[in-house]
C-alpha cells in the first residue's frame, strides 16, 4: 500500500470486541467465572487515625519529608516509600492523593498533643498525587517506635472530598510488633498487608519500602 493512501476506517471495531468480550464472560463456565471474581484484591485494612494528625499542615508539606523548607532532616535512617493506589480490580485511582504522617526520629509528632517537642527539620507529614498510573512515592525515614507503639507511619487516602482509606504502615520483621496493640488486633492477612520489608537499596544507604494500597473506590 503507498504510504500516502489514507487507512480505511472501522467504526464498528470497539464496539464489535466489546461485544466478542462480553459473549466470551458470558459463555465461560460458572467455575472460571467464580476464579475471575476471587481474583480481585483484597482491600487494604482500614486502622485508627490516631491523635498526631496535623492540626494544621506544615507549609512545605510535599512528598520530601527529609526536607522542611531550608531545613534538611539528618537524623534517622533514610528511606524511600512508594507504592501503587488500585481499586480492587487492579486499575489505578486517577486523582487519588496519599498522605503520611509520623513522628520524627526521637518519637515526637508536629503535634499540640505532643507538647511542640518535634524537630522542625523533620516535615513529619506529607502528601502526594499520585500519577496516572496510580503510583506515589515519599522521600521519609524509617519510622521508629515511641512510647507504647512500634514503628509504624500513618497512611491515608483521599479522592477529592473523600477519604478512601486511613491506615497504618509496620516494617516486617520489627520485633515490636507483636507488643502492639494495634497490630496485634490484625488477622494474618492484614499483617501480611499492612507490614513492608524496608530493604537497603542499590544506590545510596536508602532503605526502599514498597507499600501497594487497594482501596474502594
Ligand atoms: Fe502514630
Amino acid at each position: 500500500m503507498d504510504p500516502l493512501t489514507p487507512i480505511p476506517a472501522l467504526p464498528d471495531l470497539p464496539r464489535r470486541r466489546l461485544l466478542l468480550g462480553s459473549a466470551a464472560l458470558l459463555a465461560a463456565p460458572p467455575f472460571l467465572r467464580d476464579a475471575r471474581a476471587q481474583s480481585r484484591l483484597a482491600l487494604t485494612p482500614a486502622q485508627t487515625e490516631g491523635p498526631f494528625y496535623p492540626v494544621e499542615l506544615p507549609a512545605d508539606s510535599d512528598a520530601d519529608l527529609l526536607v522542611q523548607g531550608a531545613q534538611r532532616y539528618a537524623k534517622g535512617r533514610p528511606a524511600w516509600l512508594d507504592g501503587v493506589v488500585t481499586d480492587a480490580a487492579g486499575r489505578p485511582v486517577r486523582g487519588a492523593v496519599v498522605e503520611i504522617w509520623q513522628c520524627d526520629a526521637d518519637g515526637h509528632y508536629h503535634h499540640p498533643g505532643d507538647g511542640g517537642r518535634a524537630d522542625p527539620a523533620f516535615q513529619g507529614f506529607g502528601r502526594t498525587s499520585v500519577a496516572a498510573d496510580g503510583s506515589y512515592r515519599f522521600r521519609t525515614m524509617r519510622p521508629v517506635a515511641y512510647s507504647g507503639r512500634t514503628p509504624h507511619i500513618h497512611v491515608k487516602v483521599r479522592l477529592g472530598s473523600r477519604e478512601l482509606l486511613t491506615t497504618q504502615l509496620y516494617v516486617e520483621g520489627e520485633p515490636l510488633n507483636e507488643r502492639d496493640g494495634l497490630w496485634r488486633r490484625l488477622d494474618a492477612a492484614g499483617r501480611a498487608a499492612l507490614t513492608v520489608p524496608f530493604r537497603a537499596g542499590t544506590g545510596g544507604d536508602a532503605l526502599r519500602a514498597r507499600f501497594p494500597i487497594v482501596v474502594a473506590a
